[in-house]
């Protein structure tokens, strides 16, 4: 058996990012027009008029500021309301392996190793941009990586569950190098037009670099133990796929065919779930709260993570104990906790433990505990 490490990690963000205000301009100008062109039906009592959004709720809800996107032309245009995305020929680079091999070789270079040594790719993530081959392998074409690479989706636990499986393959010997990358391209599958849930997520790529602490170079992070849960929810659901799109009915407007939550209960039943797994898994590893000193938890809702902080820590965390990057970026779902993580890391000292921690649809969560060496 071999002690597993993260060595290295890096975050791909793209150039365009949406401040609140300038969201909630488009998101009104849409519902203005919506309203205008219903305007028979919703005098006449056949629907509902559409409410406008405000930037104040969305931070005062969910500590969002802005988000980084892939495309804001589109998304900010009233008679669009999603990215315009080139479609990609299948002889050129997929636009998710794009952002993926900028995230990696930014991970590549703190471990101080090359592409070459690697010889596991997992790309760990949301939404696919397609079914197959695998952008992994794609990935692993692209970075000239050796071995064999594949794709996992696990919603917004992914990044955690793919660690987990990368860590347990360098412990047992059957790889000796991995990265595990996460391009999020949320706006993809969010309704832009949904008032509800229009100001969540945000994209990004994040990867993680993992083999033999004894391999390792410099200053890293010694993965002690995972940890991965799963329990069904339809309360997070996108039903976005080939079956579906194969029926007759409305393809492009059914609202199904993008990211649908019931928020409210989310936060309910996840909160107690995710603190109960934390605590159960440091418990388990004979890891008292008062040894913790970092939590990098999923980004998704600062009410939500202040919650968990507090529950699993037995106090209000201070700021630095629980970096929160959600204001810059929003929710990027799988890749939100290792933003944090790589962000806000380098100061922790020989011996310090830590908690990566992603949570969201499944339900699922994972926790990764990480000691500095
Ligand atoms: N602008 C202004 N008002 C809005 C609004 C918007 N964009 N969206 C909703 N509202 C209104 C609602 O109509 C409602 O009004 P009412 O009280 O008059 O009915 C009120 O604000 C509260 O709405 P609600 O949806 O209950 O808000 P909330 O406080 O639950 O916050 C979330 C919404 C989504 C931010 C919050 O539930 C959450 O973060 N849940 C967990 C989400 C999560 O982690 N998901 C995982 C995704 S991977």
């Amino acid at each position: 058996m071999y002690q597993p490490a993260i060595t290295g990690t890096g975050v791909f963000t793209p150039t365009e990012s949406i401040s609140n205000d300038e969201l909630v301009v488009a998101f009104n100008a849409y519902a203005d027009k919506c309203n205008a062109e219903n305007a028979a039906a919703i005098e006449a009592g056949e629907m509902a008029a559409m409410e406008h959004s405000s930037s104040e709720f969305i931070f005062k809800a969910s500590g969002i500021e802005r988000r980084y996107v892939m495309d804001k032309t589109g998304i900010l245009d009233p008679d669009v309301m999603h990215p315009s995305l080139r479609q990609r020929g299948d002889d050129e680079p997929g636009i998710m392996a794009e952002m993926a091999v900028d995230a990696c070789n930014k991970a590549l270079a703190q471990a101080g190793i090359s592409a070459g040594d690697i010889d596991l790719v997992i790309c760990a993530a949301s939404n696919l941009e397609r079914a197959y081959p695998a952008v992994a392998i794609e990935v692993q074409n692209l970075l000239g990586t050796g071995g064999f690479a594949f794709d996992m989706n696990v919603a917004c636990s992914s990044a955690t569950f793919g660690i987990q499986a990368a860590s347990d393959m360098v412990r047992a010997g059957s790889v000796k190098r991995a990265i595990v990358v996460n391009p999020e391209i949320c706006s993809g599958h969010l309704e832009w037009r949904d008032r509800d849930c229009h100001f969540i997520f945000g994209d990004v790529c994040t990867a993680v670099v993992i083999e033999r602490e004894a391999d390792a170079r410099g200053a890293i992070f010694t993965i002690l133990s995972t940890r991965c849960a799963t329990q069904f929810s339809n309360n997070i659901r996108n039903n976005n796929g080939f079956l579906r799109r194969s029926r007759p009915s409305g393809v492009v407007d059914r609202r199904d065919m993008q990211f649908m939550q019931n928020g409210r209960k989310v936060f309910k039943e996840v909160v107690p779930m995710v603190s109960a797994h934390i605590l159960a898994h440091m418990a388990d590893e004979g890891i008292s709260p008062d040894r913790i000193k970092r939590l990098w938890l999923h980004q998704a809702n600062k009410s939500m993570n202040d919650f968990i902080g507090k529950k699993v820590l037995g106090r209000v965390p201070q700021t630095e104990e629980q970096p929160n990057i959600l204001q810059d970026y929003a929710n990027t779902s799988s890749a939100g906790s290792i933003i944090t993580f790589s962000k806000h890391s380098s100061d922790l000292q020989d011996g310090d433990i830590g908690v990566i921690c992603s949570f969201g649809a499944g339900y699922s969560v994972g926790s990764v505990l990480v000691q500095r060496a």
